[in-house]
C-alpha cells in the first residue's frame, strides 16, 4: 500500500473523501499523517475519528519556511510517508519538501487551470464571468498551482450562483481525487 499524508488547513472534506475510498477499498492507500498549519482546523477532528495520527505546527512560531519544512520532513521521513497529498494546504511549498518529494507531491485546485490559480479560485471563475468552471489535479512544483495537470473535470457555470457552483465542485473534487491518486499509485 502506497503510503501518503494529505496537508489540509481547513474543513478537510477532501481528507474525507480519500479516508472514505480507503476504507472503501476504492484506493489502495494508507493514510500515514495528516499534516496541519492551523492546529483549530475541522480536519484535525476528522482525522481523529478516521484513525490517522495528525501532526500540527504554527508557522510564524518558526522563523522560515525551510526550518518548519525540516520538521515536516523528518516526520514523513519517520513514518515512512512516499506521497504527500494536499487537500486545501493554503501555503506554498518550498525547496524542502520538494526535493525530498520529487514529482510525488499533488495538489488539487478548485479551477480549471490554467485559468484562476491562487485563492479564492471560485470567486475569480465567478467574477470573471467564465464559461466554465471546474477542478484540476496536478502535480506541484515552486510556482502558483503551476506544475503539470494529472486531471480535470468542468462543468457550464449558467444557471449556477456562486453556492450551487461551490456544491458543484466540491462533488467533483470528492470523485476525482480518489480516483486520480488510485491511478497514479498504480501505474
Ligand atoms: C478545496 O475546494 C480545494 O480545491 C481548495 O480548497 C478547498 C479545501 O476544501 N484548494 C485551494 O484553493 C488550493 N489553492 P476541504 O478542506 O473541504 O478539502
Amino acid at each position: 500500500l502506497t503510503r501518503i499524508a494529505v496537508f489540509a488547513s481547513g474543513n478537510g472534506s477532501n481528507f474525507q473523501a480519500i479516508a472514505d475510498a480507503v476504507q472503501a477499498g476504492e484506493l489502495q492507500a494508507e493514510v500515514a499523517l495528516v499534516v496541519t498549519d492551523k492546529p483549530q482546523a475541522v480536519v484535525v477532528e476528522r482525522a481523529k475519528k478516521a484513525g490517522v495520527e495528525s501532526f500540527s505546527f504554527i508557522p510564524s512560531e518558526f522563523d522560515s519556511k525551510q526550518l518548519y519544512e525540516q520538521m515536516i520532513k523528518e516526520k514523513l521521513e519517520e513514518l515512512e510517508v512516499e506521497w504527500v497529498v494536499l487537500a486545501g494546504y493554503m501555503r506554498l511549498i518550498g525547496p524542502v519538501l520538494l526535493e525530498a518529494f520529487e514529482n510525488r507531491i499533488v495538489n488539487i485546485h478548485p479551477s480549471v487551470l490554467p485559468a484562476f490559480p491562487g485563492k479564492d479560485a471560485i470567486g475569480q471563475t465567478m467574477a470573471a464571468g467564465a464559461e466554465n468552471a471546474g477542478v484540476t489535479v496536478h502535480f506541484v512544483d515552486a510556482g502558483m498551482d503551476t506544475g503539470k495537470i494529472i486531471s480535470q473535470e468542468s462543468f457550464p457555470v449558467a444557471g449556477r450562483d456562486r453556492a450551487a457552483v461551490e456544491q458543484k465542485i466540491h462533488e467533483i473534487e470528492h470523485q476525482l481525487y480518489p480516483a486520480t491518486l488510485q491511478q497514479l499509485f498504480s501505474r
